[in-house]
């Protein structure tokens, strides 16, 4: 099976996770969009569910796959949420934001009931760290902003380059928030739940992608078929 048949394959399983009247979280990149053209299908069936898009991409795709869109300010929390990932570790945290949606992500996310990650499995890691850590920051000051994660970096044990995200014109990449991203490729994160609250007081940080006990489930599709994992 090709990675995109794989993905697909992935997707189609956390539709089991999905009932009549639910609240969905939709999440954002190349497999949540299989996922979402899935739950098209199913809503075109006669399926009743309303979604919370993660991103302006996410929201073009429910549109044209006919999914019934609505808001955090209009539904008080949501049932589910399905959104892929960038690295899974075994304890479920995750990398995610290689996308650059990974602010409403997490906000989604911590409003759903559950999380479901769905992927490939290529993005299961034994240690979180290899896939660049996304940090979402203000553009104002940004400078100061990079020093203070060098000091997070230092205090939490890991090192690396932080590199400004660039989006195809060659300028910063700037994310449904109007935000900026820096990547920081620490190759290994020991403790991502005490690198996480570093990141989470500096005051130029947005949000950061690691996602700390949020995901309930993993949903990995390989060569020999489907695994799947729920939080220890
Ligand atoms: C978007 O910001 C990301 O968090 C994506 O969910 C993540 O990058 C996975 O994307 P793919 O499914 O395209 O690999």
């Amino acid at each position: 099976m090709s990675k995109e048949e794989l993905k697909r394959a992935a997707a189609a399983r956390a539709l089991e996770y999905v009932s009549d009247g639910m609240q969905l979280g939709l999440g954002t990149g190349s497999t949540a969009k299989h996922f979402v053209e899935l739950l098209g299908e199913r809503v075109r069936a006669g399926l009743r569910v309303v979604g919370v898009p993660t991103s302006e991409g996410t929201r073009a795709d429910a549109e044209r796959c006919g999914v019934p869109l609505t808001t955090l300010d209009d539904v008080d929390y949501l049932d589910l949420t399905v959104d892929g990932a960038d690295e899974i570790a075994p304890s479920l945290d995750v990398i995610k934001g290689g996308g650059g949606a990974l602010l409403r992500e997490k906000i989604v996310a911590a409003a759903s009931a559950r999380m479901v990650v769905i992927s490939d499995d290529s993005k299961w890691v034994e240690t979180l760290g290899r896939f660049p850590l996304p940090v979402e920051v203000i553009p104002f000051g940004l400078g100061a902003t990079r020093r203070a994660l060098a000091a997070a970096f230092t205090e939490a044990g890991v090192t690396g380059e932080i590199t400004l995200r660039q989006g195809p014109d060659g300028h910063a990449f700037v994310t449904d928030g109007g935000h900026w991203i820096l990547d920081a490729h620490l190759g290994r994160i020991p403790e991502p739940p005490r690198l996480a609250a570093l990141l989470s007081a500096i005051p130029g940080v947005v949000e950061h992608g690691l996602f700390i006990g949020l995901a309930k489930t993993a949903i990995l599709a390989g060569s020999q078929g489907i695994r799947i994992v729920d939080r220890p």
